[in-house]
């Protein structure tokens, strides 16, 4: 498990590339957009300044994190790897579409990974002709913080590949645990109806986005609020992950509220567009909230 691949360099692929890189483990970071590629390169180096400041990280662990990555838009690249982890767009389509050349193309013995919050593994692993290979590991948002692995086993993972996930994901200080192949598993079959009402309860006029974010701040004890971390999330992948689970667990409660698929939309996707329910246009932390909702 020395050789990792990444597919997708947004704000998943472009932290799990960084954890990997900082264990040692060689990464080759692929995305069809060479833009994205760009801005996940700035990233990784933006965070690995903020811990060498901080004193996490030294000047050499910096310079070999950096050195371990490997930045390219050419696929034969990832086709050696031991593990490919896929972090594309919440986007079932693209997703089988990979996965299918991931597995014409990778060595028998790549296991392949997805990052996917929501999507059927077991339907992923349909596209494959390994399909005891094939597992979810769900990394959390921001990766190089969260400890937390979700590993989603699908009705074809072998125990093999799941201990040599689950072992791997220990050796990146990471927590892994188990869950069976559910519409978006554990972590957002819990996480999502809540920011849903959280919109839901804005849109109502019931209360201000800083003060539904302090409730639950204070009141119960979040880190974060549901809103902001609706946009740090990315209001594009909720709305995705809500509609995946409409359709798998057949449940009008998941249905995306208007003022969510308004936003979407309009393009306010939360941090990586500048502006969600917060403003981020002067800054990257959640200071001001956007005119709209003022
Ligand atoms: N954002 C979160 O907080 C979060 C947390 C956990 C898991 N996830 C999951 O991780 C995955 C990625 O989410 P994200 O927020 O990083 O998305 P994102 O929109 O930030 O990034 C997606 C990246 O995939 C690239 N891409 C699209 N099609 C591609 C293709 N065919 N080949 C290669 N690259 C392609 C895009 O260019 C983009 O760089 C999704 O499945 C999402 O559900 C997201």
């Amino acid at each position: 498990m020395k050789n990792i691949s990444v597919i997708g360099s947004g704000t998943m692929g472009n932290g799990i590339a960084q954890t990997f890189a900082l264990f040692n483990h060689k990464v080759v970071l692929y995305d069809i957009n060479l833009e994205s590629l760009k801005k996940a390169n700035t990233t990784i180096l933006n965070n690995l300044e903020r811990m060498l400041k901080k004193g996490i990280v030294s000047d050499s662990e910096m310079k070999r994190t950096v050195e371990n990555i490997h930045s390219t838009t050419d696929f034969e690249s990832v086709i050696n790897s031991d593990l490919v982890i896929e972090a594309v767009s919440e986007d079932f389509d693209i997703k089988k579409s990979i996965f299918k050349k991931l597995d014409e193309k990778c060595t028998e013995k790549t296991i392949l990974a997805s990052n996917t919050s929501s999507i059927s593994i077991t339907k992923l692993a349909n596209s494959t002709k390994r399909k005891g290979k094939v597992i979810g590991m769900h990394f959390m948002n921001p990766v190089p913080i969260m400890k937390l692995v979700e590993i989603i086993n699908s009705k074809y993972t072998t125990t093999d590949t799941t201990d040599r996930i689950i072992e791997l994901s220990k050796k990146l200080n990471k927590i892994p645990l188990t869950v069976n192949d559910f519409p978006g598993f554990i972590s957002n079959r819990i996480l999502m109806p809540m920011i849903n009402e959280a919109i839901e309860a804005l849109d109502q006029g019931v209360a201000t986005v800083k003060n539904i974010d302090g409730i639950m701040k204070l009141g119960m004890g979040h880190p974060m609020g549901p809103l902001q971390l609706a946009d740090l999330i990315g209001l594009d992948v909720c709305k995705s992950i809500l509609e995946v689970m409409l359709e798998g667990l057949n449940d009008s409660k998941y249905k995306p509220n208007k003022l969510l698929n308004e936003l979407v939309s309009n393009g306010k996707l939360g941090v990586k567009s500048g502006e969600g329910f917060y403003d981020y246009s002067n800054t990257k932390k959640a200071e001001f909230v956007s005119k709209r909702f003022c």
